[in-house]
């Protein structure tokens, strides 16, 4: 997805983030998590889908992505969101994506990040930022 493409999405929801770059990043690291549980699933030749979703809910701002990929194993749900914890081959994944995005949506912006999951069935994570620090975000000036 181009820069431009996440600007746009930002910007439909009314909101500005000045960690934008950090969000997009975000974005596309849960693109990326959700384009490899489906090829991890499907079979040659078929599809699967993913879906991203944008709202707004009282003061949060709230962005989902699901995927209809392989699910999450109940035995790694806890550790997902730990730094370099990956369950990809060497090369292909390093375990940073969900650990980043945990520190940009958590840390950086006051926000939460979550996700539910259906082994066989597909994972959504979701999203929620508070529009209130949307234009002060922790950590930067
Ligand atoms: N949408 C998803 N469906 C199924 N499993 C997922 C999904 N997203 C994350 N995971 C699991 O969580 C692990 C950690 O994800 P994370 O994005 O932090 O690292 P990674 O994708 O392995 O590597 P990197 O993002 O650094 O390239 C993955 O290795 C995978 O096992
Ligand atoms: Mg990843």
């Amino acid at each position: 997805m181009s820069r431009e493409a996440h600007v746009q999405f930002y910007e439909s929801l009314g909101v500005r983030f000045p960690g934008a770059t950090h969000l997009n990043q975000v974005v596309l690291n849960l693109l990326v998590n959700a384009a490899h549980a489906i090829k991890e699933k499907v079979k040659d030749g078929e599809k699967g889908q993913i879906t991203v979703r944008t709202r707004t809910a009282g003061q949060d701002v709230e962005i989902s992505v699901s995927d209809t990929g392989k699910g999450i194993p109940e035995a790694i749900r806890n550790r997902v969101f730990e730094p370099f914890f990956t369950t990809k081959e060497v090369g292909k994944g390093s375990g940073q994506g969900l650990a980043l995005a945990y520190t940009v949506v958590v840390k950086k912006h006051g926000g939460k990040i979550w996700f539910e999951t259906e082994v066989g069935k597909g994972t959504t994570f979701f999203i929620t930022l508070p529009v209130s620090v949307a234009a002060a975000p922790k950590g930067s000036a």
